[in-house]
């Protein structure tokens, strides 16, 4: 009989659990996960998000203990968004500057809980304030302007450092602004504060739920395509990610998250920083939405698309999923 057989097998290293484990290249823990919670008005409110099954707006009480939970789950790191009542948004978003602002009350309540514990990153664009939900200053054409807003993204980013945030942020997509944050924050002896850039944020379908969350959904004109991305573009990710980090980004970010894997290969490829992926509210949707109708089992969907983002080449992954996988993780 004359021996016919492959010249490798790669079946054999796959034949057995403990094999598996062995030769497994990429791994997610709960220290790779960033938990977006969003904060409401209130004591001792929840309040569910129809558009994101099983996710809920918290008073700035109950914040805190999400916060303590996220910390006994290993997750290292939130990220804050507020539904500012209706009678503080206005043209100009200036209760982004309110030291007592939501943003700030639930910054300070998870650093009283936590102390430094947990670290806490805080989105800096103006769609949360503002009464026409774009996410900066709109000339009477209702174009966003880029000088003008960035000049408010500068004092939104010192007020939430004064209130003790760690990570600031910044999801506007204004040319220019990672600088202009970056000496702010150095002349107010923020030096440890990090900027995590929304380096390569794309106009995308996906951030529908998140708009519901905000409450700036109903508000918005229009779309933001003058500001974010084309989805059809994938160099000029490349020059976004590289004027960042030439402005002094810390780490860069790439939203939405599963659909632009591409970028995050290319970007980790090119630059060999820190990136972070969003795995935005749309993509959180579709995958609860495909659960329920039976379409696949859901834990085994979070933990696989979250792994995905590890192999893509992420330093981790902002995902509304965060707690729930880190108890799948933990277990
Ligand atoms: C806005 C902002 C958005 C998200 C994070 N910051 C929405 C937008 O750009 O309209 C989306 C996050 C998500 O969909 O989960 N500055």
């Amino acid at each position: 009989m004359s021996a016919s057989y492959p010249a490798t097998r790669l079946r054999r290293t796959r034949a057995s659990a403990w094999s598996r484990a062995l030769h497994r290249e990429n791994l997610l823990t709960p220290a790779d996960l960033i938990w977006p919670l969003f904060v409401t008005e209130g004591s001792g409110s929840e309040e569910p998000i129809g558009s994101l099954p099983g996710v809920s707006r918290w008073s700035v009480d109950l914040m805190a203990q999400r916060a303590k939970e996220a910390m006994a789950l290993g997750i290292p790191c939130l990220a804050l968004f507020p539904n500012t009542q209706a009678e503080r948004r206005s043209d100009d978003g200036r209760e982004a500057l309110n030291p007592d602002n939501l943003m700030c009350r639930a910054i300070r309540a998870i650093r009283d809980a936590c102390g430094d514990g947990i670290g806490v990153l805080t989105d800096v664009a103006l769609d949360p304030y503002t009464s026409h939900g774009q996410d900066g200053l709109v000339d009477a054409a209702g174009y966003v302007l880029n000088d003008a807003t960035v000049e408010i993204l500068v004092g939104q980013s010192l007020n939430q450092a004064a209130a003790g945030a760690d990570v600031i942020a910044p999801s506007d997509m204004m040319d220019g602004r990672i600088s202009a944050i970056r000496a702010a924050l150095e002349g107010a002896d923020h030096v440890n504060v990090q900027i995590m850039s929304y380096a390569a944020k794309y106009a995308s379908a996906f951030y529908g739920p998140f708009r519901d969350a905000v409450g700036s959904s109903g508000l918005l004109k229009g779309d933001k395509k003058t500001y974010q991305m084309d989805p059809g573009n994938s160099e000029e990710a490349l020059r976004e990610v590289a004027m960042d980090i030439a402005e002094g980004a810390d780490s860069v970010m790439v939203k939405p998250g599963l659909p632009y894997l591409d970028i995050v290969r290319r970007v980790k490829e090119r630059f060999e920083v820190p990136v972070f992926a969003y795995q935005v509210s749309g993509e959180y949707a579709m995958i609860e939405h495909a659960a329920a109708a039976g379409a696949g089992d859901r834990d085994a969907l979070v933990l696989e698309t979250l792994l995905a983002f590890k192999r893509a080449g992420c330093s981790g992954v902002l995902t509304y999923h965060a707690a729930h996988a880190a108890r799948l993780l933990g277990a």
